[in-house]
């Protein structure tokens, strides 16, 4: 080994002894005579000091040292001298006497600093990776993320769980996605499509028997690029036989108890997790990935307001719309520029515009008086305070109201929760608030196409009360599946699936997918289905967006060793890439770039 210790590992009981150590030069300070070198490597830093009094030789070496030289040192542990310990430092109560100094590597000077917790333009970051991983908000991203897979394949083995690789070449796995596919050499116009993850695999391995299988997978999804969205991302996939949701769902909520409790300083909200509708929480946050670590929550108002004499509010009901506000306690005293501003954020979101209402004084008699509002001369006193009573307004509160078609009246005002929410401070961001979103319809109408789409995937079983509903009015059959919900963040998807051939094919004829073509795409699984299939279900917990959340960080590029930029590029090996004339002809493609 070229050395004897790692950068975090001395400390004052190792005074005496020669150790070597070899790493990084994290910075260099030049002080009468003396040169302190802090060497770096992944474990942590410990200061050299290069003294003439202990060798002259290597302090003169010691000049030439620039940041990011890769060196070797060897010399012996001393106290820091009294008054100069770092106490924020592991090490920070030692340091190492140069007494041989060996430059394993110069290094160029890096396009930002490594020894500084700056901003960097991520463009800059992403094209130098390997530097920007070297930083201290890297390393513990990374450091964590090793160390929640590692707890996760811990719990799961201790649960019986058997890891199981399945393959990246494979057959469309649609999850709502665009597929990326891969042209074949060996057969002429066709492809292999990249999993959007292993669904099919996982429950072909359940009626093969696995009875309990996982996998830390990769997936592939050619989707509109966010903050919480990779073209490929990882999952924890997951799936069991025997079990129905509770059991799921009860497995899942020890395991990530488990993950932050033993990886991380972090409270959870609320043990056990709360379950909502998804009802309830477009009710009530009007998303189903509903951020529940604060209140301020929608509240409709439509029968106070349908025959007002506020047409925005009236019409809206009369059309089948949404009429919803919320309270934010405490800011009556808004500027119109701020309410203009609040406006604008709804209207990105497709509102129309945001009617407020700010309460000045007590509504007690004259209620008018005491309200200052865009809205509120076209209603009546008794309608005005049906609604200040219905969001419980008190003086110095503001209503805020979207009128709307359902969507986008919960969308907008939803969005403007989550965003006033973190303004206004009004959670801990330490704090981690799950819960479980149930009950989801089981299909969604696709008014492009005019046809019901599965709200999960296809694979995914209606609740069996609900099975003759799909006979009836599909629309009112709810699904058996489960969202896992954090901070506003959808962690994790799962079901209990379809087992049976008959439902599947009445599924797929629901979703208007011929039978031929179902079999074309799916062949493999309805066969599958003949042969003794077990009842299973399964989830998929998405590694990065978890560990995003513990990291605190912003987005789950931030936990990726190595992402694609926000416009699916890696900027570091400049890829996607043309290909070589010579592999289109192999692969029979011609490129038809109009
Ligand atoms: P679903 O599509 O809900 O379910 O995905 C499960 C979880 O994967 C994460 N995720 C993503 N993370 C980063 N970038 C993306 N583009 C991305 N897309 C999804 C989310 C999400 O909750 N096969 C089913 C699971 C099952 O039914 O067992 C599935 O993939 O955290
Ligand atoms: P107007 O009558 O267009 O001047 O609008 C009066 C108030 O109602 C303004 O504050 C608008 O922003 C607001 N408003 C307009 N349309 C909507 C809507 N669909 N939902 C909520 N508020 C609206």
């Amino acid at each position: 080994m070229l050395r004897t210790h790692t950068c975090d590992q001395l400390r004052p009981e190792h005074e005496g002894q020669t150790v070597t150590l070899a790493g990084w030069v994290h910075r260099r300070r030049d002080h009468g005579g003396l040169i302190f070198i802090d060497l770096r490597d992944r474990y942590g830093l410990t200061q050299i000091v290069f003294d003439p009094a202990v060798n002259a030789e290597a302090l003169e070496q010691a000049g030439a040292l620039r940041n990011e030289y890769v060196i070797q040192v060897t010399g012996r542990v001393r106290p820091r001298p009294a008054g100069q310990e770092n106490s924020n430092l592991s090490t920070g109560g030692i340091e190492v006497e140069g007494q041989r100094l060996k430059i394993l590597n110069t290094a160029k000077t890096p396009p930002f600093d490594i020894n500084k917790e700056t901003t960097v333009d991520e463009g800059l970051r992403l094209r130098y990776r390997y530097l920007d991983l070297r930083r201290q908000r890297m390393k513990r991203n990374i450091m964590l993320r090793h160390n929640v897979v590692r707890y996760i394949r811990n719990f799961l083995g201790e649960e019986g769980f058997v890891e199981i690789e399945t393959p990246i070449l494979f057959k469309t796995t649609p999850e709502g996605a665009r597929d990326y596919l891969v042209p074949s050499r060996v057969y002429p116009g066709k492809f292999y499509a990249l999993p959007q993850s292993p669904q099919q695999l996982k429950q072909l391995l359940m009626v093969a028997g696995y009875d309990r299988y996982f996998q830390i997978a990769r997936c592939f999804r050619d989707e509109d690029q966010r903050g919480d969205r990779q073209p490929e991302f990882t999952q924890l996939d997951m799936e069991m036989s025997f079990v129905d949701r509770d059991d799921v769902m009860e497995l899942i909520e020890r395991l990530m108890i488990g993950i932050v409790e033993n990886n991380t300083e972090r409270q959870i909200l609320y043990k056990p997790f709360p379950r909502l509708s998804y009802r309830e929480a477009m009710a009530r946050f009007g998303r189903d990935n509903p951020d529940i670590r604060f209140g301020m929550e929608l509240v409709e108002v439509n029968a106070l307001v349908a025959n007002s004499g506020f047409k925005v509010f009236s019409e809206t009901v009369a059309s089948g719309g949404l009429v919803k506000g919320m309270n934010v306690k405490g800011q009556a005293h808004y500027s119109r520029k701020q309410l203009d501003e609040l406006a604008d954020f709804v209207k990105e979101f497709g509102a129309k515009g945001l009617a407020w209402l700010a309460i000045d004084s007590p509504l007690e008699g004259g209620a008018k008086e005491g309200v200052r509002s865009s809205f509120a001369k076209f209603l009546s006193t008794e309608e005005t305070v049906a609604i200040v009573k219905q969001l419980q307004g008190e003086p110095g509160d503001l209503l805020l109201f979207v009128a709307d078609q359902p969507a986008i009246a919960n969308e907008s005002l939803g969005r403007l929760r989550v965003e006033l929410g973190q303004r206004l401070g009004l959670f801990d961001p330490n704090v981690l608030a799950f819960c479980w979103v149930i009950d989801f319809p089981f299909l969604v109408w696709n008014e492009e196409e005019k046809r019901w789409d599965p709200s999960h995937h296809l694979f995914t079983a209606p609740m069996d009360e609900d099975i003759p509903l799909l006979e009836t009015d599909p629309s009112q059959a709810r699904g058996k599946q489960y969202d896992l919900v954090l901070n506003g963040y959808e962690i994790a998807g799962g079901s209990i699936r379809i087992h049976q051939r008959d439902l599947q094919e009445k599924v797929f004829g629901l979703i208007g997918l011929e039978i031929e073509e179902a079999k074309r795409q799916f062949g493999h699984m309805v066969e599958a289905f003949e042969y003794g299939t077990p009842p299973h279900g399964g989830i998929a917990p998405g590694i990065d967006r978890i560990v995003m959340l513990l990291a605190g960080e912003p987005n789950i590029r931030e936990v990726i060793a190595f992402p694609k930029s926000q416009s699916a590029a890696d900027l570091m090996a400049n890829a996607p890439t043309e290909a070589h004339p010579q592999q289109l002809r192999d692969l029979h493609i011609k490129l038809d770039l109009e």
